[in-house]
């Protein structure tokens, strides 16, 4: 009976998801967000690349990687190539949040949006590293290396990589994005260097040790690259780290020290930690990567994506990767409730929430991105956890969406601090939370899968030794196995 009920619940899934397929020239490109029919859709019937990506790798499971290769092929060439000191343009190397199909006389094209049509007009940071990490999965799923070699997809990662890379102003290897540049597209506190979008640059970054052929032109990028995973992963490691021990380094912190030797490097403030909140919630052997930090500035919220890609991405240690998990366990209430699960926790409520939101009221306390659960999520846990060999914790969150997103109508997100109700403004039908749900099981039901997305934890100090890197896997061409430089 349960195999039944289950069975028709992944048949309808797939159903919904095979509607919001969009065609371009008559050919599958990618899927529309959302297709609800009772609110207006604003951007939600455009492509979004964010959103497209567990549907795309569930294009690929299913053996229909055509899909795949036309959406990256042409939001490839949505990508401006040239124009670095424009300032009414995209920046050079930037990536669509998404794109629309549009109709002129003669035919379609495709119109994408930068930032520049999009709600408060946040240019994403994330559709380029999304976009990276979706090529590497096509070719470890396909095999198809002669894609990637294509000097337009090389051109593509280097200059993705390119515009993280440059030099700014900033003396981190973090890299330095403006508030609202990523699944979290409104202001929530998120300026300087949110986890979230670094746990991405950081996969993105050893992608492009994978795909860049080590032919004249990649030599510079490639060289930045290996010269910016060691002391990234390390800072995110040892600075971003919150459990008891690091709380306690932290209370005790002095302050206002000046050159090198300084402890406390960010001078952050005692004060501005909530730490009898944080002693009592973080479990004894638990802990987790903080959502931002900068001067005087450690922000203690929980960032789903950000830990969660960290494990993925092996960022995290083998250690902290197992902490993350227990705290997401042992805090099972607070972060997966009714539904798996918050997108950021705690919310940001009262005088914070005005003063950091600007008083959004879409993102009032424990809905939307402030505090709300979102069941894309369920397959990046599952992810996670299947890939350090805790399969259970994926069943169990899987259990409890199955409860809910059909009947309900696979809404976008959930609100309440359990998870409990149906977002206020939430789509149903949102595609990513159908395909969230089926790769999840995917991922349950064949952890080969995992290969497409995951990566081994490294030394920092591995990172200049080319004989020690990409790790495990490089997809590129046997002949240039061996010669990287
Ligand atoms: C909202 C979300 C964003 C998502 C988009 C389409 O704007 O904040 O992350 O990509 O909807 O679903």
């Amino acid at each position: 009976m349960g195999d039944r009920i289950t069975r028709t619940l992944v048949e309808q899934a797939w159903d919904e998801l095979e509607k919001t397929i969009m065609y371009y020239n008559g050919r599958p490109i990618g899927t529309i967000a959302a297709r609800d029919p009772d609110i207006a859709a604003l951007n939600y019937d455009q492509c979004f690349i964010r959103d497209f990506f567990p549907s795309a790798l569930l294009f690929l499971i299913e053996g229909r990687p055509d899909i795949v290769r036309h959406f990256l092929e042409e939001t490839l060439k949505l990508q401006p190539k040239t124009g670095q000191l424009e300032c009414l343009k995209p920046s050079r190397g930037l990536l669509p949040a998404s794109f629309k199909i549009a109709t002129i006389i003669g035919g379609e094209y495709l119109k994408p949006d930068f930032g520049d049509h999009a709600i408060g007009r946040v240019a994403p940071a994330d559709a380029g590293l999304w976009w990276v990490l979706l090529l590497r999965a096509y070719v470890i799923s396909t095999q198809d290396t002669a894609l990637v070699q294509r000097s337009d997809f090389q051109e593509g990662i280097r200059l993705v990589l390119e515009l993280c890379l440059v030099t700014r102003f900033d003396m981190y290897p973090m890299v330095l994005v403006p508030d609202g540049a990523s699944m979290i597209d409104r202001r929530m506190g998120l300026y300087g260097h949110p986890l979230d979008i670094q746990s991405l640059f950081y996969a993105a970054l050893r992608t492009s040790l994978e795909l860049l052929l080590p032919i004249p032109e990649n030599q510079t990028i490639l060289q930045a690259a290996r010269n910016r995973l060691g002391p990234l992963q390390q800072h995110l490691r040892d600075n971003y780290w919150i459990d008891t021990d690091r709380l306690n380094v932290i209370y005790r912190f002095q302050v206002e020290e000046y050159g090198e030797e300084a402890l406390n490097q960010f001078n952050i403030y005692s004060d501005s930690i909530p730490f009898y909140r944080l002693a009592k919630w973080v479990p004894e052997a638990g802990g987790y990567l903080a959502g931002n930090l900068g001067p005087s500035q450690l922000d203690c919220r929980f960032f789903a994506i950000g830990n969660l890609m960290a494990i993925i991405a092996g960022l995290t240690n083998e250690h902290q990767s197992h902490w993350i998990l227990n705290l997401i366990e042992l805090r099972w209430a607070d972060l997966v409730g009714n539904m798996p699960m918050k997108l950021c926790y705690p919310a940001l409520e009262d005088r914070d929430w005005q003063i950091v939101t600007g008083a959004d009221p879409k993102n009032r306390p424990w809905s939307y991105h402030n505090g709300g659960s979102w069941p894309v999520l369920l397959w990046m846990l599952t992810a996670a956890a299947r890939k350090m060999n805790r399969a259970e914790l994926g069943h169990h969150a899987i259990a409890i969406a199955e409860r809910r997103l059909l009947q309900d109508q696979w809404p976008e997100y959930y609100d309440g601090p359990d998870a409990r109700l149906i977002g206020k403004e939430a789509r149903k039908y949102q595609t990513w939370t159908i395909a969230g749900y089926l790769l999840a099981k995917e991922f349950i039901a064949n952890p080969d899968h995992l290969k497409m997305i995951t990566f081994e934890a490294q030394e920092a100090e591995d990172w200049q030794d080319p004989a020690r890197t990409p790790g495990s896997y490089s997809p590129i061409a046997p002949e240039y196995q061996g010669s990287k430089s």
